[in-house]
């Protein structure tokens, strides 16, 4: 038998499951999805989002990424994580890493892997900003490790620092956002981060939305030179 089939089968059994404990188990899960929880993840395959936090369909918005990255000119995950933030009003966005992460391990190396470079790039640049406290610890992989935690720090940082987020804090105060860790060894999920609404970040990420009714310019938000001077009130 041709392997894919195997998932076909293991779909139909699925239904059968979900059907012989509830008739009406897919007419109830079919209506408009309002999920509380974005995701954004590792896509390696032993980090199912849903099936290691016992979730069910339609409650978590997924974004899979190599090494759960979130890179403020990637336009999948920004138009995801819009999605999430303003369509869904979703209260907690998850970056979820976990250890023995091959993205991370790889991007730790300098072998030349060709396009994938690019993307590890971004790996490389949180080594860089955090090497200090890495190279001081002796033991490998405890330095992977470690490397894997501040990772997903980091990437709960860079969606603090957008501007989708950060209208959403000011104007709903939501969502909160956590940084966590599954271990692959255990099964258990770690938290690492929190970061809520009105956290306290590096002054150079913040923006001031003096577009919004009611709100003064600052001197500083003015822009500069020959910049446009009125962004439309939609614009991020
Ligand atoms: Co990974």
């Amino acid at each position: 038998m041709d392997a894919y089939k195997r998932l076909l089968l293991g779909n139909k059994a699925w239904v059968e499951e979900k059907i012989a404990i509830d008739p009406n188990y897919f007419p109830l899960h079919a209506g408009p999805q309002k999920p509380q929880f974005m995701w954004i993840g590792c896509s390696d395959s032993r980090v199912p989002a849903e099936e290691i936090t016992s979730a069910e369909p339609g409650e978590l918005f997924v974004h899979r990424n190599v090494a759960n990255l979130v890179v403020h000119t990637d336009f999948n995950m920004l138009s995801a994580l819009q999605f999430a933030v303003e369509m869904l009003q979703v209260e907690h966005i998850i970056v979820c890493g976990h250890y023995d992460c091959g993205g991370v391990k790889n991007a730790l190396t300098r072998h030349d892997f060709g396009l994938i470079n690019k993307w590890l790039r971004y790996i490389k640049d949180v080594y860089r900003l955090h090497r200090r406290d890495l190279d001081a610890i002796d033991d490998p992989q405890q330095r992977l490790d470690r490397m894997i935690e501040i990772n997903v720090m980091e990437q709960v940082n860079n969606l603090a620092e957008t501007s989708i987020v950060q209208r959403s804090w000011k104007k709903y105060g939501r969502p909160t956002l956590h940084g966590w860790i599954y271990d692959l060894r255990t099964g258990y999920i770690k938290e690492q981060a929190c970061l809520r609404p009105g956290a306290k970040l590096e002054p150079i990420y913040l923006f001031d939305f003096w577009d919004e009714p009611g709100t003064e310019q600052k001197e500083e938000s003015k822009p500069l030179g020959d910049a446009p001077p009125v962004p439309s009130p939609a614009a991020h």
